[in-house]
C-alpha cells in the first residue's frame, strides 16, 4: 500500500515536469489572444474587431510593426509589471503566449 502511494506521487511528478516542460517550449498564440482580450483590452488595441482603446496604450499591431520587435522582449516585459499598468502578475507561459500572438498580428 505505502508503495502504491510512493508511485502514483512520482507518476504526478514527472507528468507536471512534462507539461511544464511543453508549455515552456511552445507559446501558443491562441491562448495568448483569450487572454489579451480578457486582461488587455481595456487600455490596448488588441485586434482589429475591437471598437476602442480608452487610454494612449499603443495597440498591439503597432507594436507587432516595431523595426525592433522581438517576443522575446515583450515576453520579458511583460514578466515586469509596466509602470502604467495595474500589476497582472502573468504567469511565464502567459507571457509568452501573449507575445506569441502580438507577433501574429505583423
Ligand atoms: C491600465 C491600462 C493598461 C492595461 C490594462 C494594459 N496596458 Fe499595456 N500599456 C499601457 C500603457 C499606458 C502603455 C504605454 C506606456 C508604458 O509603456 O508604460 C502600455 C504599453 C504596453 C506595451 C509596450 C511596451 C513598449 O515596448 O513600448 C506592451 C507590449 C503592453 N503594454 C502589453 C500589455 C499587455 C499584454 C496587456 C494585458 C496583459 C496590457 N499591456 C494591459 C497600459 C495598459
Amino acid at each position: 500500500m505505502r508503495e502504491n502511494l510512493h508511485r502514483i506521487g512520482l507518476c504526478h511528478l514527472i507528468i507536471a515536469a512534462s507539461f511544464a516542460a511543453t508549455s515552456c517550449l511552445a507559446a501558443d498564440a491562441d491562448q495568448g489572444e483569450t487572454l489579451a482580450r480578457r486582461w488587455c483590452t481595456g487600455c490596448h488595441l488588441v485586434a482589429a474587431d475591437q471598437k476602442a482603446a480608452t487610454t494612449d496604450a499603443p495597440p498591439f499591431a503597432s507594436i507587432a510593426q516595431r523595426p525592433d520587435f522581438d517576443p522575446a522582449k515583450i515576453e520579458f516585459f511583460l514578466r515586469d509589471p509596466h509602470p502604467k499598468m495595474p500589476n497582472m502578475t502573468l504567469g511565464r507561459s502567459e507571457a509568452a503566449d501573449i507575445a506569441a500572438y502580438i507577433a501574429t498580428l505583423k
